[in-house]
């Protein structure tokens, strides 16, 4: 029996000890031994709760514990977890994370140290919630060389844009989101693209095998999208959708967060509200596709378990993970050329339209839009200044 305990009992760890007891059977078949909870941490009691006699208040007192061998932290944020994490693991404890942020920050030193104590830290939960993807890319896609990788990422602003694609404004979609618990208080990790570009940092990290500082990523959310540019959109036969894009270029990896139009028939373009999915493109294999709940307590704690079940399996000891410290300096974006999306007031629309002659538009009651060919944003913006200073743009996936 292997005994593991809980680091935050918040949304996720509470959602990791529902999981062990509904699964416990299909636990220890996956572990191939059982696997019982013994402790969790958390500032709080919890009176009533099934767990409660399993809660503690010392963290040293877990770390003392020679029979805790997997430690779920579930707390997220950067600190106290990056702190806890390192100790376990110097306690020779492996770990196994929901915490993108601690991830995304110091995934590769923490899987260094996980190496050098022949213990584990894995972080599925950290991408795609309850998609499988990281375990689908270091184990049955290991022997591709993977190209691209993009997907919707943030179930929120999925929600969000969904939404508006009934015609309600980014403000009134937004209140709905948080009404129905998708969307923080304070949404900007969302909205902003910055949950997103987390992701896709981890993502672009694994496919190089090396590690993409979030920080390098551009980043652009959602704020910016009108329902007008979801109309137009659609009349064009597009969808809109904040993805998460990484890339091998000839000018290095192209990496980014940010809203795209793409063509109503393409698979991300059906992924409506809270969903994520994740396409992954292999030089021999072509395109997959990866479908899920991106969040939620029991999806996110079924792939903290899932690592859990990893790890028990491989004897508690070290799990490999393609993430050194080696940086990837991602390509620089002001070089990449896109067809782009432009919507303007309707009283712009002849200096639009006469600026971009051969571009086919579009028009509401409100606005005007066209698809331009294919340009850098630096020019784009230069044209639309002599146009009106409320145009907005989206670029366009065309392929
Ligand atoms: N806020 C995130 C989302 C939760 O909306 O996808 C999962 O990371």
């Amino acid at each position: 029996m292997i005994s593991i305990a809980i680091l935050g009992y918040g949304t996720v760890g509470s959602g990791v000890a529902h999981v062990l007891d509904e699964n416990i059977e299909e636990v220890r078949n996956s572990a191939g031994e059982e696997v019982c909870l013994k402790a969790i941490l958390d500032l709080r009691d919890f009176p009533g709760d099934p767990h409660e006699a399993q809660v503690t208040h010392d963290y040293e007192t877990i770390l003392n514990d020679p029979e805790i061998r997997v430690i779920c932290e579930t707390m997220g944020g950067e600190n106290p977890a990056y702190e806890f994490t390192k100790k376990a693991l110097q306690a020779g404890k492996s770990v196994c994370t929901s915490n993108k942020e601690l991830v995304a920050l110091h995934g590769p030193e923490l899987v260094r140290i996980a190496s050098e104590h022949g213990v584990s830290y894995l972080f599925e939960a950290s991408v795609g919630g309850g998609i499988p993807i990281l375990r689908t890319l270091a184990g049955a896609l290991a022997s591709e060389k993977i190209d691209h990788i993009t997907g919707i990422l943030n179930g929120t602003t999925n929600y969000i844009l969904t939404r508006m694609e009934e015609g309600i404004s980014f403000d009134d979609a937004l209140a709905d989101a948080q009404e129905k618990g998708y969307a923080e208080r304070d949404p900007s990790a969302d909205i902003e693209g910055h949950d997103a570009c987390r992701k896709i940092a981890i993502l672009g990290s694994l496919m190089t095998g090396g590690y993409v500082d979030a920080a390098q990523v551009p980043t652009e959310g959602i704020t910016r999208i009108t329902a007008d540019d979801l109309k137009g959109a659609s009349q064009f036969g597009y969808a809109v959708k904040l993805l998460g894009s990484s890339r091998r270029t000839p000018q290095g990896l192209e990496i980014s967060v940010a809203p795209f139009l793409i063509p109503e028939d393409h698979p991300l373009a059906s992924v409506r509200g809270v969903f994520n999915a994740i396409a992954v493109h292999g030089n021999m294999l072509g395109t997959s596709m990866y479908y899920g709940q991106g969040a939620g307590r029991d999806a996110t704690a079924s792939a903290v378990v899932a690592d859990v079940c990893e790890i028990v399996k491989n004897g508690c000891g070290n799990v490999p993970v393609a993430m050194t410290g080696m940086r990837v300096e991602p390509a620089a974006e002001e070089d990449a050329a896109w067809p782009f999306f432009v919507r303007v007031p309707r009283v712009n629309k002849a200096a639009l339209f006469s600026t971009f002659i051969d571009a086919k538009g579009q028009e509401t009651d409100t606005a005007a839009f066209i698809i331009t060919a294919p340009m850098k944003e630096s020019v784009l913006k230069e044209k639309l200044a002599r146009i009106s200073n409320e145009a907005g743009w989206i670029r366009v996936m065309d392929e």
